[in-house]
């Protein structure tokens, strides 16, 4: 097995670029946010400021993927042998990133199936019903809505606040445990939400989960689900530290991993039953039957993808997650100060970092969103894009492949639509 995989390597290597044309990836300087940029394959004539609805991959993980892919075109069966070894790698990585045992870590294909998984296999006593906010994602609600009908628990919305520019911790807080009933079992909320921005102060929210569990007994506490997506990859915390009992995003977004993969994290998967088959198995030797893989859908998959999240991984350690969410939070306060200065300009998102995070969304008046939008490609060449809500906002969503230039342009671009 070991042999295949120095003859795939050795193969591979013979087809990649010739020994004089280093690749991008080997001039790659990750204490330089040009040659950060330079990773990126993105149409240089744009600024991308939608990069987070859908990951452009760094040259690390196209690479990876082409020569996931190469290995299995050539051999099926044979590069095949490797799936529990790469899949490791897979989950060692995310364990680091996340501060997590990977036991613990489910890999699936986006934020959606993770909700899914969660919301599908929970067990709810008869009575017992589930608190999400008015900000959550929609295919969250779908998913609660499957969860309703398949065990006629209840399910409510609470608004965590009214202004989201206004939001504070404490008062988010509140409203929160207010919702809370003595027979809550489940909480889904959003880090932060795709809407308008705001991010939740989770930590916070997990130690007052906490306090109402302190007087449950353990199989009736209430459980946490944290869609973590706009968090992932763009703030400075270690999700094991968040306090959340379960833990669901994409890595294809901030973390600019390859498209279709994401990660299921839980402390709590005592409380879940797996709905998807696993290719894990309890009596399989080398299958390593923890929670996070037998929790992990089954089914062959983008093997490619799911492989070369590794790559993505060690790209965004190499540039450091703390340096990373810095150049977010700087774009983004920027951006926010640049717009709140635009007389027919309201910033729909916090100004304080805190309470925010690499999402900017707000609106111009007089003019509809999809309008600005449009204007913005076409006449300045900035992409942006539109919260898909009831209240559609222009988003943007500055980001490692942004400059302060880039930022300025926009600023100067919104002022000019009216
Ligand atoms: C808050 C939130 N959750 C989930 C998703 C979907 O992500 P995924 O493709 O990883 O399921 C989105 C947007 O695409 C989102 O804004």
């Amino acid at each position: 097995m070991l042999g295949a995989g120095v003859a795939y390597g050795v193969a591979l290597a013979g087809c990649s670029a010739d020994a004089d044309t280093p690749t991008p990836s080997r001039q790659f300087d990750p204490a330089d946010w040009e040659s950060v940029r330079a990773q990126f394959a993105l149409d240089p004539k744009l600024a991308h400021f939608a990069s987070f609805l859908f990951a452009s991959h760094p040259a690390p993980v196209r690479e990876a993927i082409d020569r996931h892919r190469a290995g299995l075109d050539l051999d099926p069966a044979g590069y095949l042998e490797h799936d529990i070894e790469l899949e490791e790698k897979v989950r060692t990585a995310a364990g680091a990133y996340l501060g997590a045992d990977p036991g613990d870590i489910a890999l699936t294909d986006s934020t959606t199936m993770g909700t899914g998984l969660v919301c599908a296999g929970i067990k709810l006593k008869p009575g017992q019903d589930v608190v999400t906010t008015e900000h959550d994602f929609f295919g969250t609600y779908d998913a609660l809505q499957k969860l309703s009908s398949r065990t006629s628990a209840r399910v409510r919305r609470v608004r965590l606040y009214d202004a989201p520019a206004a939001a504070t911790a404490g008062d988010v807080v509140a409203r929160l445990k207010a919702a809370i009933g003595p027979h809550t079992r489940l909480i889904v909320i959003t880090w932060v939400h795709s809407s308008t921005g705001v991010r939740l102060p989770v930590a916070d929210i997990a130690a007052m989960v906490r306090t109402v569990n302190s007087t449950r007994a353990p199989a009736d506490r209430a459980l946490l689900l944290v869609d973590g997506v706009h968090g992932f990859g763009a703030v400075d915390t270690r999700v094991a530290d968040l306090g959340c009992d379960f833990f669901t995003t994409g890595t294809h977004k901030w973390l600019h991993g390859p498209r279709g993969t994401g990660v299921l994290w839980a402390q709590a998967w005592d409380a879940i039953s797996p709905v998807i088959p696993s290719f894990s198995r309890p009596d399989a030797p080398g299958r390593l039957a923890t929670p996070g893989r037998l929790a992990t859908p089954g089914g062959y998959h983008t093997a490619e993808h799911r492989w070369a999240l590794a790559e993505a991984f060690d790209f965004h350690a190499a540039i450091g997650r703390s340096r990373i969410a810095a150049r977010i939070t700087e774009h983004a306060t920027r951006l926010k100060d640049g717009l709140a200065s635009i007389p027919s300009v309201t910033l729909i998102t916090p100004r304080q970092a805190e309470m925010s995070a690499g999402l900017v969304m707000c609106s111009i008046e007089g003019v509809a969103p999809h309008q600005a939008a449009a204007t913005l490609r076409r006449d300045h060449a900035v992409v942006a894009s539109v919260t898909p809500y009831d209240d559609p906002y222009l988003r943007f969503g500055p980001g490692i492949v942004n400059t302060p230039d880039e930022v300025e342009r926009v600023i100067k671009a919104v002022a000019s639509i009216n």
